[in-house]
């Protein structure tokens, strides 16, 4: 315990993963469950987001296994600190971790919390902008085997200075929780924060996840670096994603290919792909002008092998909501290798003005046609498939309409 430390407001103890922190009671300040912005609280605190932190611990601890080194975290939006905390006592071969917040209020949870659970060792704390503290560790023997960025809204004018502030080879995590813009509702918003058009689709959460790794390459290739991604996800109110950064201008010459366009169909639920631009918008299908979203990225969002780690590792250690990962985990990995975007079901049915049907009915006779057919973790009634849209449209008709 630490003596003699007063904070001037509402707060509680809480434990999370192998941490035990003081915060904001939000309670006391009316914040609901559902309040994900900047709330009344003096400092910031989502319990929501243990799943996000259970989850970054475990990609880290995979991570660390894979570079086989010991490394160094730097968190320069860590609020009360329990992130880099959690860090610091959860993942194995972290030796340093710097962590910052620009709010006084903060700085004075995060120091306490950190004397509380004894990493003083380990964990230094600065009170300073996060893209200053960055910059100051741009220097080759000051950057860091990991960077997690995690703010309110958009990580963008955090990215250039993530990207300085990171080792050959280390890993970037990035969480995005401005989903209006990125989902299409604030469209004019999104290009200009991420370079990219979004459109207001079903998938528009993948569309998110592209928008945002596509602003990283771009970012990313201005400082000859390419990117691999290596785990991504959407939950609650966010997106996640966790990069592996690999210096040279080929590598970043190589991740530049793999931007493009998703170009969809109103109409008739079409989509496709395309990495040239593109003069024509007319559907291949049914006639009707198309729709497109980016440039974005079209390379894969997930890879099979990282996912499948985090699943042997969630056996490994105790997590809070272990169930919630392991169920998304097991989606991910045969969603990693399937195709880009999806269709949900029930607004195939809309379209042909039919019932909505079982995904799993849908998803078993789009297989023994010999599609590729999986389900994902974007909406559980989303099927990522190869198959065409004309093809969905048939299947799910001969499922649905009376004999
Ligand atoms: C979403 S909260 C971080 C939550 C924390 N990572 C966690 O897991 O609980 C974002 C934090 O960034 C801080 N912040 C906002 N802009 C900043 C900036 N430019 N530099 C440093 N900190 C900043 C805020 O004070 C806030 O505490
Ligand atoms: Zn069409």
């Amino acid at each position: 315990m630490v003596e003699g430390f007063v904070v001037d407001f509402p707060s509680v103890v809480v434990r999370e993963g192998k941490v035990e922190v003081l915060v904001p009671d939000l309670v006391a300040f009316g914040v609901m469950p559902s309040d994900y912005a900047p709330s009344r609280a003096p400092v910031f605190f989502n319990p929501v987001m243990e799943f996000n932190r259970d989850l970054s611990v475990l990609a880290f601890r995979v991570f660390q296994r894979l570079v086989n080194r010991e490394i160094s975290v730097c968190e320069p939006l860590t609020s009360q600190g329990i992130r880099g905390i959690r860090y610091a006592m959860e993942v194995e071969g972290v030796v340093r971790v710097l962590v910052s917040d620009i709010n006084h209020h903060a700085f004075e949870l995060a120091q306490y919390n950190i004397l509380r659970n004894g990493v003083q060792d380990k964990v230094t704390l600065r009170l300073k902008e996060a893209n200053a503290l960055l910059s100051g560790n741009a220097a080759p023997m000051k950057r860091f085997d990991v960077v997690d960025i995690d703010p309110f809204g958009s990580p963008v004018s955090f990215l250039d200075s993530a990207f300085r502030a990171v080792k050959n080879k280390g890993l970037v995590a990035v969480t995005a929780t401005d989903l209006a813009p990125l989902c299409g509702v604030h469209v004019k918003a999104c290009v200009r924060k991420y370079g990219g058009k979004p459109l207001r689709v079903e998938y528009c959460h993948e569309l998110a996840i592209r928008l945002l790794v596509g602003c990283m390459v771009q970012m990313a290739a201005k400082h000859d670096m390419g990117l691999n991604v290596l785990f991504s996800h959407s939950s609650d109110h966010y997106i996640r994603v966790y990069v592996q950064v690999s210096y040279g201008c080929q590598k970043a010459d190589e991740s530049l290919k793999s931007m493009g366009y998703v170009l969809h169909c109103f109409n008739c639920l079409h989509r496709e792909t395309t990495h040239k631009p593109f003069n024509d918008l007319t559907c291949p299908d049914c006639c009707a002008k198309m729709d497109y979203a980016g440039p974005l990225w079209l390379g894969k969002i997930n890879n099979a092998e990282f996912i499948n780690q985090l699943l042997l590792e969630s056996q490994i250690i105790t997590l809070g909501t272990a169930r919630k990962i392991d169920k998304m985990l097991a989606i991910l990995k045969d969603e990693a290798e399937a195709s880009i975007t999806f269709y949900v079901l029930d607004q195939v049915g809309k379209k042909l003005c039919l019932p909505a049907t079982s995904t799993q009915t849908v998803l078993t006779a789009l297989q023994d046609m010999g599609y590729q057919a999986v389900p994902t973790h974007f909406n559980t009634r989303g099927i990522k498939t190869s198959a065409p849209a004309k093809v969905m449209r048939e299947t799910f008709k001969k499922i649905v309409e009376p004999k």
